[in-house]
């Protein structure tokens, strides 16, 4: 036997320990040439069904897998056959063991008393106090530069984490009454706007980990070719590359079945998208995000607006000869308070729109406006008749007191003016 192997005794109860009833967790740390190498393996339940997450972390390097049952017995394999100076720590229901291989190569295992936890791959079964705490989001956190080495929050990173973490918590209750058999249908959540991708791989994980969705996919969009690329390699990292995809391109131009077919995937043309999100698509690009969601015939709609500018330079330019922005003149005039009544109408106006096409549509705060002043998220959820007088006339009031015409009107076109053909 070489100095610092473990012998075969060892190594067996190793084997059972980790592949028999009640494992846990294992976590080996390795040290060699003045750097760390640590590899940890878990239970998780994707989409009710049990695998096992190997995290590699190779000097702050993170790489995960996930692994079935032989998967795991040859990963397990190679935590026992490592060399050098390390630390193993296996936790079963059962108790801890704990081995320690010195420099010497002396091996020194030492076992707990015998413990009576429960070992439990259900995520439901944890105590939810947010979503992303509500599943192993380590890798996750560290993986998108949320969370340092350590797995800590990074205190730049704060304000983001909350926001996905809120953001999260709406799409959980849009979907609260989705049911054990819808869930198991396939899922496609389109991300427009994407940028780093934070929401776009907390979605997968949340819907997949937690909330049980059997057969989701998630697509990030977004026209900037450097963070698509980043996006791409975190999906590698995270072992999700069929799962969570990331395209280069316009909104405005992206063929969502023909980017599924190319990327191998079933394109499902009745209904390209279940649900569309994003997460402060500057300026007109929310309005595409709407657009697209009614285009590719999505079931539900979850946006949190960014800036927004189109209104103001209208409302700002034609205050002279329009009736209503004289009487607001003295709102207008003030660039904050224009601001903030351009943002509000716009919002209003996409939520009608919403409304009028057939979607149950909330306007609801998100996040604190401590953390952001891009707090208003509009939820959305297709099922009632289009073209409600209701909806028709309070959009067409609104729009013909202000004399404007929303940027979501003209981009949507035939799609939602033949309601309004309608009325007037
Ligand atoms: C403020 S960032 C938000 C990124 C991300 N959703 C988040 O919350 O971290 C807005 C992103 O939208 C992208 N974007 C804006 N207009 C777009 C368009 N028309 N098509 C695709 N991406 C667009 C930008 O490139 C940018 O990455």
């Amino acid at each position: 036997m070489e100095r610092g192997e473990l012998d075969e005794a060892l190594a067996e109860e190793i084997r059972a320990r980790v592949l028999g009833e009640g494992f846990m967790k294992i976590v080996q740390t390795v040290r060699r040439n003045g750097k760390t190498f640590r590899i940890s393996m878990r239970p998780v339940s994707i989409g009710g069904v049990t695998r096992y997450q190997a995290e590699m972390v190779d000097d702050g390097q993170v790489c995960v897998k996930n692994l079935d049952a032989n998967g795991a017995a040859e990963g397990l394999e190679e935590i026992i056959a490592q060399r050098g100076v390390r630390d193993l720590h296996l936790m079963t229901a059962k108790g801890d063991l704990h081995v320690r291989v010195t420099k010497k190569g002396h091996v020194m295992a030492t076992r707990s008393a015998e413990m009576d936890r429960v070992a439990s791959v259900q995520p439901h079964d944890r105590v939810k106090k947010t979503p992303l705490a509500s599943f192993d989001a380590t890798a996750l956190l560290r993986v998108l530069g949320i969370a340092d080495g350590e797995g800590n929050i990074r205190a730049s990173m704060r304000g983001k984490y909350d926001q996905v973490n809120e953001f999260l918590k709406v799409v959980e209750d849009v979907l609260k009454n989705e049911k054990p058999e819808d869930k198991a249908r396939p899922f496609t959540v389109v991300d427009c706007g994407c940028g780093k991708a934070y929401l776009t791989q907390a979605l997968y994980f949340h819907l997949t980990r937690s909330l049980g969705f059997a057969n989701v996919r998630v697509v990030g969009v977004d026209r900037r070719a450097d963070v698509v690329d980043a996006a791409k390699k975190m999906s590698v990292q995270l072992d999700v590359v069929d799962k969570v995809l990331f395209a280069c391109a316009d909104l405005a131009t992206f063929d969502l079945p023909a980017f599924l077919t190319a990327c191998g995937q079933d394109a499902a043309p009745v209904n390209a998208a279940t649900m569309v999100v994003s997460l402060h698509a500057c300026d007109t690009a929310t309005d595409e995000a709407l657009a697209r969601g009614v285009e590719w015939k999505a079931r539900y709609i979850v946006s949190a607006p960014c800036c927004q500018h189109e209104l103001q330079k209208v409302l700002g330019k034609s205050a002279g000869a329009n009736a209503a922005a004289r009487s607001f003149a003295g709102v207008l005039r003030h660039g904050i308070l224009r601001e903030r009544l351009c943002d509000i109408l716009t919002d209003t106006f996409r939520a009608q729109i919403l409304r009028i096409l057939g979607f149950r549509t909330q306007v609801v705060e998100f996040v604190s406006p401590d953390a952001t002043a891009r707090n208003i998220l509009l939820r959305a959820e297709y099922g009632v008749k289009p073209g409600q007088n209701g909806a028709v006339s309070e959009y067409l009031d609104l729009r013909d007191f202000w004399k404007v015409t929303p940027w979501l009107e003209t981009r949507l076109g035939d799609t939602l003016s033949r309601y309004l053909e309608r009325y007037e």
